[in-house]
């Protein structure tokens, strides 16, 4: 490099500096009386003796920075849930109140936006599980100490008080669930993603940040990152991705891959960082059958999501529908305003056919899973009910677990593998699992059950004809695969193999 570039590049530092300083101010900080910088003192110091790793990682955040400490965060008033009298500021013989759960509200003395949108998205609702089969699953098949260390972990307690110390109980924390549900009525916790006490945006713009909890059999997006290209290149090339940068704009401050939150969170040359993790998805994958998702966002400061046969409300309208409250219509993004915004972040890497071609691939599947497996499938389970082969309630028969695999489970992960280039979670893991659980255990299965009942298969054969049949995709299993096809695999098999290689 010559002198001159040299010094060119030198001015591009102190200016870039010039620019970040003046730019700081994103956070609103707002005022601190004389006693509170004091009393701030008097926590630091006690504190770096009794728990010096605290204050070590709080004196390498940004907060300790911009002198936000302990104060700012963890000083309660008294009479408040969880607020107990600890120690005292010798000085002033004062006693301190504190709090230990810091609460999303805290933060929202300094971090407005980003609590606003965390607290509509379905991450801080993620605690409210209580009617759902999972549950039922959980806290009856399980049992509760397994929910409380195993489900709510990743989904959040309901915090609650201990009537002789103030304090949260034991059962309930700790606890640094998405969703938990916390005393002062505030939902999540925002350490699930800000480590403490560090409270760092390079630790959860990394995927293993989320891969705490979006892991395991029935939502492995973690595992399928891994095995993306995106993943791949993320691991070899995380030296590049420039994650302690302030500003992380995809095709600015990095190209190397997307993480998870690039994808999902961060902001691109157009678009603003969001904590509202649903914004850019426009199916929910998770239920036994996919629908695609409108969102309707409130005066309130809440939101949902509105299926695509729904009618769609008026932006001004007031919402008296029981998702609504009476509060009035603000947005609504329809189902594909919100693939847009996904996209927009792959524009800063890819061309329009990639993603265009990556959509349509995506779509296929699953529309594969709903029409062929899904579909035929809770049709007949339902049937199953109305005709009295088996109970209203779940779980209680063979037949309900192997559906609730073959969707929560094995579907899902079909689901999610074609999301976001995961081949073998597609695949191995999903609709080859789906096929044959569907065709060897839950075909097999429903046959026994109205054997068991009937004495004969006939109402089996009937709820097949009217399910499955219609089907084309399940031609093979009533009619054979056909002579063709046999013999096409034959030969490919000789050729590689040596002759009568096909068994
Ligand atoms: C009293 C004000 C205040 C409170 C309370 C506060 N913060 Fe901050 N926070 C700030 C300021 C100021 C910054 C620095 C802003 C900047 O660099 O422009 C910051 C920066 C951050 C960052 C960015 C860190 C990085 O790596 O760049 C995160 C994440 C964060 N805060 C999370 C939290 C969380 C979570 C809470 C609640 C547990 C919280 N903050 C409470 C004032 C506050
Ligand atoms: C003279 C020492 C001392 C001072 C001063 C002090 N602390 Fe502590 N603090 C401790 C010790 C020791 C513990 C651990 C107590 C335990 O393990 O039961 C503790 C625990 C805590 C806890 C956790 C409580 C829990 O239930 O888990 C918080 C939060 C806390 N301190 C915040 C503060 C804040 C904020 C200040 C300043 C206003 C402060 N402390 C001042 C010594 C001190
Ligand atoms: C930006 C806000 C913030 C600041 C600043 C902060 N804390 Fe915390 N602190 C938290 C949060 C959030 C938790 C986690 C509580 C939870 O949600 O479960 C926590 C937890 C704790 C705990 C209990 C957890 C444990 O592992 O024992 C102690 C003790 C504590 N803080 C002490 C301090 C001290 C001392 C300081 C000052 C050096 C400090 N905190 C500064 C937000 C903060
Ligand atoms: C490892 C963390 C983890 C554990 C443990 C866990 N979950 Fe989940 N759960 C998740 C994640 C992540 C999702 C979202 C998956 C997705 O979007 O694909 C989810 C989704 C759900 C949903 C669907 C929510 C919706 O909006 O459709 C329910 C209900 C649920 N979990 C309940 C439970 C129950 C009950 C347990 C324990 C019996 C449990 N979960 C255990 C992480 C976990
Ligand atoms: C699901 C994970 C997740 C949760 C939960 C979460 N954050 Fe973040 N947060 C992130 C990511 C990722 C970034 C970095 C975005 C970027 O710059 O690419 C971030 C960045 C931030 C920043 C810096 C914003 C900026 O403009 O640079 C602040 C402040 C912040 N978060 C506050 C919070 C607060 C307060 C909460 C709790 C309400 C919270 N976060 C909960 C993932 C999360
Ligand atoms: C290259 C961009 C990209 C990356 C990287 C990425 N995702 Fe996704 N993700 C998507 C797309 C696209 C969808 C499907 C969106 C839709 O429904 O239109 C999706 C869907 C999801 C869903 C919704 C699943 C459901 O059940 O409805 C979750 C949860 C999710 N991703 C989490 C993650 C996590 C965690 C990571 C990192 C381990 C990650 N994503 C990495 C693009 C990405
Ligand atoms: C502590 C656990 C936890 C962490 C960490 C976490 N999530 Fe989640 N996530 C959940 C749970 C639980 C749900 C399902 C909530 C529900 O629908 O009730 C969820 C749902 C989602 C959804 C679907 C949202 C929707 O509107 O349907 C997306 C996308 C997502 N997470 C992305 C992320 C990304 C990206 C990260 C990391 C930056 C992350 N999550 C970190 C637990 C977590
Ligand atoms: C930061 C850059 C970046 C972003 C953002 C990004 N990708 Fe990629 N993507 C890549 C790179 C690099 C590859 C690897 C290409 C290769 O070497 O095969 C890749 C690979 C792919 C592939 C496989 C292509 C192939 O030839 O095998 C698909 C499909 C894909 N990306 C789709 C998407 C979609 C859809 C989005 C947005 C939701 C997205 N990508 C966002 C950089 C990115």
């Amino acid at each position: 490099m010559n002198a001159l570039a040299k010094a060119i590049g030198r001015l591009g530092l102190v200016l870039g500096a010039i620019v970040l300083a003046c730019s700081s101010a994103y956070a609103a900080k707002p005022v601190k009386s004389k006693q509170d910088i004091e009393d701030g003192k008097v926590c630091i110091e006690c504190h770096t003796k009794e728990s010096p790793g605290i204050v070590t990682e709080w004196k390498k955040s940004v907060h300790a920075k911009e002198k936000i400490d302990c104060i700012d965060c963890h000083k309660g008033k008294p009479g408040d849930k969880g607020v107990v009298q600890h120690e005292k500021n010798k000085a002033t013989g004062k006693d301190f109140h504190v709090v230990t759960i810091v609460t999303p509200k805290t933060c929202a003395n300094c971090h407005e936006k980003e609590v606003k949108q965390h607290q509509a998205s379905h991450h801080a609702k993620g605690g409210q599980i209580l009617a759902s089969l999972d549950n039922i699953m959980g806290e009856v098949i399980g049992g509760p100490a397994a929910v409380n260390v195993g489900c709510r972990a990743c989904h959040g307690v309901e915090v609650q008080v201990d009537a002789s110390s103030g304090e949260a109980t034991y059962d309930t924390w700790p606890n640094t669930g998405i969703g938990r549900q916390n005393l002062d009525g505030s939902r999540g916790s925002c350490a699930a993603c800000h480590g403490r006490h560090r409270f760092s945006s390079a630790q959860a713009r990394q995927p293993e940040n989320c891969g705490k909890c979006h892991i395991g059999p029935d939502h492995p997006q973690l595992e399928i990152y891994n095995e993306s290209k995106h993943g791949i290149l993320y691991n070899a090339l995380k030296d590049e991705m420039n994650l302690n940068s302030k500003k992380w704009i995809v095709g600015k401050d990095y190209t190397a891959a997307p993480t998870c939150a690039t994808c999902h969170m961060s902001a691109t040359k157009t678009q603003e960082i969001t904590h509202d993790v649903g914004e850019r998805i426009s199916w929910t994958l998770r239920p036994p059958i996919s629908f695609k998702l409108n969102m309707v966002r409130l005066s309130n400061g809440d939101e949902y999501d509105l299926p695509p046969n729904a009618a769609l409300p008026k932006v001004g309208d007031v919402d008296n529908s029981a998702k609504g409250k009476g509060a009035t219509i603000t947005e609504v993004l329809t189902w594909e305003q919100r693939r847009k915004k996904m996209t927009n972040v792959c524009y800063a890497c890819h061309s329009a056919n990639v993603i265009n071609g990556h959509y349509k691939q995506f779509d296929n599947v699953v529309e594969l899973y709903n029409d062929k497996f899904a579909k035929p499938i809770a049709g007949a389970m339902k049937e199953l009910q109305e005709r009295g082969y088996i109970t209203a309630a779940p779980f209680d028969d063979k037949i309900e677990w192997i559906w609730w695999e073959i969707w929560h489970h094995e579907g899902r992960r079909a689901r999610h593998g074609a999301s976001m280039m995961g081949p073998d979670y597609t695949w191995w893991h999903g609709i080859y699992d789906v096929a044959q659980n569907t065709y060897f255990k839950w075909i097999p299965e429903m046959r026994e059950i109205v054997l068991k009942k009937d004495g004969n298969e006939k109402a089996a054969d009937e709820i097949l004809d009217k399910y499955f049949r219609p089907i084309d995709g399940h031609d093979w299993y009533f009619n054979g695969i056909s002579k063709d096809a046999i013999e096409k695999v034959r030969k490919g098999f000789e050729q590689r193999y040596g002759a009568g290689a096909l068994k």
